[in-house]
């Protein structure tokens, strides 16, 4: 038996005891010279804050919703559906390349209105969550867009949307959206800066509950953006993942998308029903085109088709049988409306608590924005060498932008968070 040794690792041919330290048959590595890469900046929140021993820890990184003892959140809709779904002992045969038929129709009513005159000219598949829906948008944009490779994204947008576009085929720019003088909308800047996008272009717009600042255009700037996109003749890709969880009404939250599609814009969607539902690891969403006409639509769907099945095949069932059931049972469609509109109505009240307590602490900052923002999140404003000492001091666990994710603020630590946040402001 030989010993070999390469500048990497030691390695032996033939078997050789174990009690020598080197074990097996083992190959030199293939994977020497992989670098460790940083961990994930929301999810890696998640296991440091798992780490953590502090009985007072708050988990605001993840955007996950939470009752307001602090609990992860079933919908009763949704056990209802589960029950529904069970009861029918259906078969678990693969779905289409695209997913649930019916499920993809209701995703897409849903987004439009049900009478939309686009869904008969546009095509839904059912992908896996909001990610997934990004993602074969942004393979479809690389194999087939015309136009330059240019996505251009909200400053700052959520922090997958680089690495979806990046990994995808697509090259990264961005629009000025966020003011961090006001904590608000830079409507002037984003005008300015898109009104210079290359024509043909792909301009990201987050329809509703901004992620991560919280920030949205009112509908009157709405309709001075789509103007200015419509001008400089933009392909517009709207990610929706909040539908609902903004205002609480879900037609309210697709006022965009709709105001958009009868501007004319024929535009790329993606929606997940991860918050909305509470169907987070069930990885339930659906990417829409709108085309020209039926027939567009139908090839458009054959090369999504093409797109999907090396990659993932077809999309799991489970999830989509029970958004479907929901969407297309009305009891349990309304039971659905008053769940997202409790979910809103919580968020909003903490955004007023924790502002309120903030005061009482004697903050002498202004947080207006902690109110104005909407949706999941709340851009605080803080350094981060303030988020930093948030956690280090506080065990108060956040995304090092400042994020918040207040569906993780709860009566009970609400006053907590507060304290914390003046601590390292003040
Ligand atoms: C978030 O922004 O926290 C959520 O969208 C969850 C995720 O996957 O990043």
């Amino acid at each position: 038996m030989a010993l070999l040794k390469t500048n990497k690792v030691i390695y032996c041919l033939g078997n050789i005891s174990p009690s020598l330290g080197v074990l097996s048959t083992r190959n030199s590595s293939w994977w020497g010279g992989v670098q460790m890469g940083p961990p994930d900046p929301i999810l890696g929140v998640s296991e440091a804050f798992k780490r953590d021993t502090n009985p007072k820890k708050m988990n605001l990184g993840v955007g996950a919703y939470r009752d307001d003892e602090g609990k992860p959140f079933v919908l009763s809709c949704v056990r209802k559906a589960e029950a529904i779904i069970t009861a029918k002992q259906m078969d678990k045969e693969y779905l289409g390349i695209g997913g649930l038929a019916e499920f993809s129709k209701s995703c897409a009513q849903l987004a439009f209105g049900a009478d939309n005159e686009a869904l008969n000219r546009s095509i839904t598949v059912q992908t896996i969550s909001g990610t997934g829906s990004l993602r074969i948008g942004a393979n479809f944009l690389a194999r087939f867009h015309g136009g330059p490779r240019d996505v251009y994204l909200p400053k700052p947008s959520w922090g997958n949307h680089t690495p979806i576009f990046r990994d995808g085929g697509m090259q990264l720019k961005a629009y000025r959206y966020y003011d961090p003088s006001s904590c608000g909308f830079d409507f002037k800047g984003a005008l300015d800066d898109i009104s210079k996008i290359p024509e043909h272009s792909v301009i990201m717009l987050h329809a509703c509950a901004h992620n991560p600042t919280g920030v949205d255009p009112k509908p009157e700037q709405w309709k001075e953006i789509s103007d200015i996109v419509k001008k400089r003749n933009l392909l517009v890709f709207f990610d929706m993942a909040y539908q609902g969880f903004a205002s609480g009404d879900i037609d309210r939250d697709a006022w965009a998308v709709r105001y958009f599609i009868e501007q004319g814009h024929n535009i790329l969607l993606s929606q997940s029903f991860a918050k909305n539902m509470g169907l987070y690891g069930e990885r339930v969403g659906g990417f829409t085109v709108v085309c020209n006409d039926t027939e567009e639509a139908k090839r458009v769907e054959s090369q999504l088709k093409i797109l999907i099945r090396p990659i993932y095949s077809n999309p799991p069932m489970n999830g989509a049988r029970i958004a479907a059931t929901i969407l297309n049972t009305p009891d349990l469609r309304s039971l659905w409306l008053e769940e997202v509109h409790g979910m809103a109505n919580r968020i909003i009240k903490m955004r007023e608590q924790l502002a309120a307590g903030l005061k009482n602490e004697g903050s002498s900052h202004n947080w207006q924005h902690v109110i104005d923002q909407i949706g999941m999140f709340c851009f605080t404003g803080l350094k981060p060498e303030q988020v930093e000492r948030l956690t280090k001091e506080f065990s108060v666990y956040m995304t090092k932008d400042g994020r918040i994710s207040m569906a993780g603020v709860t009566s009970g630590n609400v006053g907590y968070l507060a304290h914390g946040i003046h601590a390292v402001t003040k």
